[in-house]
């Protein structure tokens, strides 16, 4: 048997595959939790894009390339990540776990991946930090309407050793989750955004945007990009890219690392999946910084396809929360050691031993 898988081979496995954790998840969490982390934004059309159009790339693998050794590390920012596997940032932990953002920081450590923590956590950034002893943290947030507090949010991530910023874009105003409506969703008692005060506005459409003084400006600009650049001396990444378009204002403003996003069909529906626009936006790139994906990624093909399409590293948003409700950190290690052992396979498969030969072999091993 093939060293690596821990479970005996005559005993049934609950999970396989990612997408088995969300199966899993679906009978543990109330109804309207798991609609609210599965949903998408109206008819969530680009939910499905995200998933199907991997499948609309076929590989074309090379063979007999001694494929014995592997190499995976992917650097970033000066730190050596185990795989080009990361976490997005993703709001309430808690919603599915007690231990929340910190089981999730904590397993991030362990696996060495890189993880964003949400300014939606339900667990304060500090705390998130010291708890999961994890000091490869990155930080996400919002431009806020409140530019002070924006402000502070910067200083207290840096203050507690998150190693970059990464600030969401493309959510000028907040997309229309009709589950939610539907649902009527709002938190239970205990999970709010713990960076900020405990707020008591209901929006049922999605709680990120009832927490108090944390409200979302839909003037922000290229130059309010400029402002978060002026408060702190972290790399900044952008979270959101879509539009070729919006690459050069962004390297014009010296960001660190751009993320391809459609925020896994939460904001605008109907939006490209974002393995079709890779390609493009990774053109536009030219390697000029590490380029980041997520949306839709569940598959050790899906990243393989995604990095020779110009991706650096991949992100998960929901297997991580799904991972996270079925067993807790040590879920989300048993599910992306089951991503990591897929990409492995994949690899060794296509003929490709380290990142870097994927980008290589990227004409021949892809057909679109
Ligand atoms: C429950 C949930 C909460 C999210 N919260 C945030 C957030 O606070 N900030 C953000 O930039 N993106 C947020 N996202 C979007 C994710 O960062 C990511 O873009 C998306 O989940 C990736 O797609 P995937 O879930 O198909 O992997 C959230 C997504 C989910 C499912």
């Amino acid at each position: 048997m093939k060293e690596g898988w821990s479970e005996a081979a005559d005993k049934r496995r609950d999970a396989v595959k990612l997408d088995d954790y969300r199966r899993l998840a679906r009978a543990r969490l109330p109804r309207n939790i798991f609609d609210y982390i599965a949903g998408g934004a109206c008819n969530e059309s680009t939910v499905r894009f995200n998933e199907r159009d991997m499948d609309a790339i076929r590989l074309l693998p090379l063979a007999l390339r001694d494929v014995g050794d592997l190499v995976l590390s992917t650097d970033l920012f000066g730190h050596s990540f185990s795989a080009p596997i990361g976490f997005s940032p993703t709001a309430f932990h808690k919603l599915v776990n007690e231990d929340g953002e910190a089981a999730t920081a904590s397993a991030a450590r362990r696996l060495n991946v890189p993880m964003i923590l949400s300014s939606m956590s339900s667990i304060a950034l500090e705390d998130v930090a010291s708890r999961s002893d994890n000091r490869e943290l990155w930080f996400q947030t919002y431009i806020f309407k409140d530019r002070a507090m924006t402000k502070e949010l910067l200083e207290r991530a840096e203050q507690s050793g998150y190693r970059s910023i990464v600030v969401t874009i493309g959510c000028p105003v907040a997309g229309k989750r009709d589950k939610n409506i539907t649902n009527k969703f709002t938190l239970p008692v205990g999970v709010f955004a713990a960076n900020f005060n405990r707020s008591n506005v209901i929006v049922h459409n999605n709680p990120i945007y009832g927490v108090e003084r944390a409200e979302f400006d839909p003037s922000v600009t290229w130059s309010d990009i400029e402002f978060i650049r002026s408060q702190t001396s972290l790399p900044i990444m952008l979270k959101g890219i879509m539009n070729p378009n919006d690459v050069a204002p962004a390297l014009d403003l010296q960001v660190s690392g751009l993320i391809v996003s459609n925020h896994g069909g939460r904001q605008l529906d109907t939006t490209e999946s974002t393995i079709r626009i890779l390609p493009e936006i990774a053109d536009a790139v030219g390697g000029r910084v590490p380029l980041l994906v997520d949306s839709g990624f569940r598959r050790g093909t899906d990243i393989l396809k995604a990095i020779a399409l110009g991706a650096h590293c991949v992100l998960l948003g929901r297997p991580v929360l799904w991972a996270l409700a079925v067993n807790g950190e040590a879920g989300v290690l048993e599910a992306v050691n089951m991503l990591r052992e897929e990409l492995v396979i994949a690899m060794q498969i296509s003929g490709c031993r380290s990142i870097e030969e994927i980008r290589k072999n990227a004409q021949t091993i892809i057909r679109r």
